[in-house]
């Protein structure tokens, strides 16, 4: 391919056997091939780009047994001491980053602005991580008894088990990978099969900082890679030596995930399905408000679990909205998204297609008008990818289509009338991660961000409903799973908490008053 891949492969080359096949686990330095094979075709006009081999559930045992080993040493490290080696993997990252964005770019098809983005966003979690490795803490609390201290610890987990998916294939492994380490846990990652170059390149990263730290062979196994379709998130789900899973995906394999990791008591952390909206009011900056939302549901190629899917817009101003709205489609160049300019590059493959076909295909049975988009485009593509023109389709808030997430370029267009009903079409689909009011009106706003607004985990004013930095929790409610990653006080979930109450007295006072003499 082209020069940007030449430096990608030298990224990546100690992972390629003298076959060109890449490794289906990769246990701290050490390679694991197997004969099943699968071929890696790039987005950008479905050509092969690598052949990586797939693991075995014995594999998954093998790494979940060594990275355990490692743990066990790596939790004697002092947190500050481990934020180190996360400092390096966000300097090298830095050093690095147009070559890991060019992989991004290669295996998920995303945008060159948004794969350094990507990088970007994997940087900034590195360097938050290294703060917190400072900032691990837990309260002191008053105690009841004389010459008595209580306090809580929190400790690491051990093994945590990490499932990632196609369209954010560094960042949100960083987002794991980055709090996890710091908290001092080990690391196993089940990429999605189509981007097994991404994961190896971030494992590579990790590998380098720990040797230029002098660490590896302290410490051989603190991250692995195990590439292979479910039955491998399916290992990992339900092996007892994992007691944390999170998992990044759609809404049935987070349930599958969920079932497997609760029949054992073990914890998950999930990030799964959105269908995410805006409400734009007849108060909203709509200049604003369209390069909003143009970005939230065209940007990723309406592939980000934050992509906009439903917008309610007020029925004073809906038809002028529209028209701007189909206008600046219009405007959106869709090609190679190597090139400058271009803000909508292909969709994953042909099934991501015809999913869009058919969910617009639903929307025109239940009554809805497409206003613009869905058709393929054939012109100033490369040969080969699956390219589509954005599409809006006018339709009610009910319709059974709207209430599923269909990943692509495709966004419902609502009309509404009344605020609180906004509200509550707002609030009734099953899942509830990200969402976003545009006006100027203070009460609007706050009604949104209230007890009675939106019901998501991530609620805006003036703002899309994708693109959240890393500094505040990401995750969403309802059939999203719950989870919260990232920011904020999410290195919890990484963590088991102990509280510890410490006598220096010379007696044994009961609690609650109790005389047991
Ligand atoms: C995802 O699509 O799984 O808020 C993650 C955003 C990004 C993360 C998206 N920071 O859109």
């Amino acid at each position: 391919m082209d020069k940007a891949w030449e430096t990608d492969q030298q990224l990546l080359s100690k992972y390629c056997n003298a076959q060109s096949v890449y490794p289906a686990a990769v246990i701290g330095d050490a390679l694991f091939f197997t004969t099943k094979t699968i071929s890696i075709k790039t987005p950008i006009d479905q050509t092969v780009v690598a052949t990586a081999s797939l693991a075995s559930s014995d594999h998954v045992e093998e790494a979940v047994g060594l990275t355990n080993e490692c743990f066990k040493q790596w939790r004697l490290m002092p947190a500050p001491k481990r934020g180190e080696l996360v400092r390096v993997m966000a300097l090298l990252c830095r050093q690095q980053k147009e070559a890991l964005a060019a992989i991004i770019t290669l295996e998920a098809g995303k945008i060159t602005q948004e794969a350094l983005g990507e990088v970007q966003e994997m940087i900034d979690v590195f360097d938050f991580a290294v703060g917190l490795s400072r900032q691990l803490h837990g309260l002191t609390i008053t105690t009841e008894r004389p010459e008595h201290r209580m306090m809580e610890q929190w400790h690491p987990l051990g093994v945590v088990g990490i499932i990632t998916a196609f369209n954010f294939p560094m960042a949100v492994w960083a987002w794991n990978a980055a709090l996890a380490l710091v908290c001092g846990n080990t690391l196993v990652w089940k990429p999605s099969e189509r981007t097994p170059l991404c994961a190896l390149a971030c494992h590579q990263i990790l590998q380098q900082a720990l040797s230029e730290l002098g660490w590896e062979g302290q410490f051989p196994a603190l991250s692995s890679v195990v590439l292979g379709e479910s039955n491998i998130g399916a290992s990992l789900a339900s092996n007892p030596r994992v007691p944390l899973v999170s998992a990044t995906g759609s809404i049935p394999m987070g349930k599958h995930v969920a079932q497997t990791v609760a029949s054992r008591l073990g914890r998950c952390l999930l990030e799964l399905g959105g269908n995410n909206a805006v409400i734009v009011t007849e108060h909203a900056d709509q200049s604003m408000a369209i390069k909003g939302c143009v970005f939230s549901a065209v940007g990723t190629t309406g592939q980000r679990c934050t992509s906009l899917r439903r917008l309610f817009v007020h029925t004073d101003i809906y038809d002028n909205f529209k028209a701007s709205l189909v206008n600046a489609y219009q405007t959106i160049r869709i090609g190679d998204p190597r090139d400058e300019g271009v803000l909508c590059g292909p969709l994953l493959n042909e099934e991501a297609y015809n999913n869009v076909l058919a969910a617009l295909k639903q929307a025109e049975a239940s009554g809805g008008v497409i206003a613009c988009g869905g058709e393929r485009v054939t012109e100033n593509v490369p040969e080969g990818g699956v390219y589509i023109t954005p599409a809006i389709v006018e339709i009610e808030h009910d319709a059974p289509i709207v209430f599923q997430e269909t990943f692509g370029p495709l966004l419902y267009l609502i009309r509404y009338s009344d605020f609180n009903a906004a509200l509550e079409w707002h609030n009734e689909v099953p899942q509830g991660l990200s969402s976003a009011i545009f006006t100027e009106n203070m009460k609007e706003a706050e009604k949104f961000l209230s007890v009675v607004g939106s019901d998501c985990g991530i609620a805006n004013v003036n703002i899309g409903t994708s693109g959240a930095e890393i500094g505040g929790a990401f995750g969403g409610e309802k059939e999203t799973g719950g989870g919260r990653e990232s920011g904020s006080d999410a290195w919890k979930n990484y963590m088991r908490r102990a509280t510890n109450t410490i006598n220096y007295g010379d007696s044994i006072p009961l609690a609650q008053g109790i005389k047991f003499e």
